[in-house]
């Protein structure tokens, strides 16, 4: 059995075990002079450095700051190829969904990830997920969506599962974009063919779709969770990023894990996110990048949502490598509070993607952790454009 006493520690701050909605997002444990008790990777007991019990190994963490590892819950971190050629287009007037009409956006990225190997796109991976690590990230998802074919969907799904060695991955099959021609063929194979597929290598934990006037309708959508459902996989949603065609209200009525974007939400989907356990999961390196409308945070946080925010890590809407500046992110653009961002990055984040055992340093869950360089946590929140992150564990071990 290992055992370590974590001290020097300024200031230990932690939302609550589980899910937090509205105005207890906002509420934090904070202990000064604090210890933190690992036993076999999972928080024994955090308190008073006065009153801390006694160990075998003692870790003076030299008077930081220490709040729990964040989960990034929403990345497409495995692609081949890249989209700069679009940006440029975009930044002399074009829109996302005029590149994506065109063959362009989403389907080049689709080209060039189909044409690379399973090697290849784990080389590519890595770097993005050490930077993503290094900003905070202790557990994160990556999706799939990038094969133009069943194959290439599989060869993503694949890497990621190569990678889980180096890092705490969480898998999910994202059905992204419909072939320009036989989509109702393609939307069978999915169901049929895919997903069966998918469950049973054990290569997704979910299935996330595009709900979209340019990608999936929401019927489309409709037959996909339900095959989802059949083969034991969770479901989750790209919806409301430009048009709120009813993904959103459609994924409360069946329970999905998670409804992810939410610029284009209006008080229906607010209402009905707030009425439900779906996390709404906002990601303003988007509205960054794209110049996008913000997601309504700050109502969706007043109305009685669980938020959580994500980088959503991809070439084309969020060139954004920091768990930690997603966070920073969401309290300049989606108006959220430095306490109630450090939730929906930690355990609220955790619950997108079905995980109660993490997001918080309290007796029972996971000791993934972080030691700041500063004595005062909210330099995590504040910092702009520099890891305010010195050092990263996961389950009690320093990586
Ligand atoms: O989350 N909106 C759809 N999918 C991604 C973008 C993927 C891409 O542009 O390559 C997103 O924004
Ligand atoms: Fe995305």
């Amino acid at each position: 059995m290992s055992e370590t006493l974590f001290t020097g520690i300024s200031q230990l701050v932690t939302p609550r075990p589980g899910p937090q909605r509205g105005a207890a997002m906002r509420e934090l444990n904070m202990t000064e002079d604090a210890a933190l008790l690992v036993k076999d990777g999972v928080t024994h007991w955090v308190g008073p450095a006065a009153q801390a019990p006694t160990a075998a190994e003692t870790v003076d963490l030299g008077g930081r700051a220490v709040v729990p590892g964040l989960v990034d819950p929403h990345t497409h971190a495995v692609w081949a190829g890249d989209r700069l050629a679009d940006w440029e287009a975009k930044l002399s007037g074009a829109t996302y969904e005029e590149i994506l009409a065109r063959g362009g956006g989403i389907r080049s990225t689709m080209r060039a990830t189909a044409a690379a190997g399973v090697e290849e796109l784990v080389a590519l991976a890595r770097p993005r997920l050490a930077a993503l690590r290094a900003s905070g990230a202790t557990t994160t998802e990556v999706k799939s969506g990038y094969g133009l074919d069943f194959d290439a969907e599989l060869r993503m799904l694949r890497a990621v599962r190569e990678l889980q060695a180096e890092f705490e991955l969480r898998p999910t099959l994202l059905i992204h974009v419909p072939p320009t021609e036989g989509r109702t063929a393609y939307v069978q194979g999915v169901c049929a063919d895919l997903i069966p597929q998918v469950a049973r290598e054990g290569l997704a934990e979910a299935v996330d779709v595009f709900t979209e006037k340019e990608a999936f309708s929401v019927e489309e959508t409709r037959q996909i969770f339900a095959a989802a459902r059949t083969h034991g996989l969770r479901v989750k949603l790209h919806a409301d990023q430009f048009h709120a065609i009813g993904g959103t209200e459609l994924a409360c009525e069946v329970g999905a894990l998670s409804v992810d974007h939410l610029e284009a939400s209006t008080e229906a989907q607010i209402r009905a996110l707030a009425a439900s356990d779906t996390v709404a999961t906002i990601l303003p390196g988007v509205t960054l990048h794209l110049g996008l409308p913000a997601a309504p945070g700050r109502k969706l946080i007043d109305a009685g949502a669980i938020v959580a925010v994500g980088t959503d890590l991809n070439p084309g809407s969020s060139p954004v490598f920091s768990t930690q500046l997603a966070l920073a992110l969401a309290i300049r653009l989606c108006k959220l509070t430095p306490a109630e961002a450090l939730t929906a990055c930690t355990v609220n984040a955790a619950h997108a993607l079905g995980l109660p055992d993490r997001g918080s340093l309290s007796a029972g869950q996971r000791a993934d952790f972080l030691v700041l360089h500063s004595p005062d946590w909210r330099d995590l929140p504040y910092t702009l454009g520099a890891s305010p992150v010195q050092d990263v564990f996961l389950a009690g071990v320093k990586l």
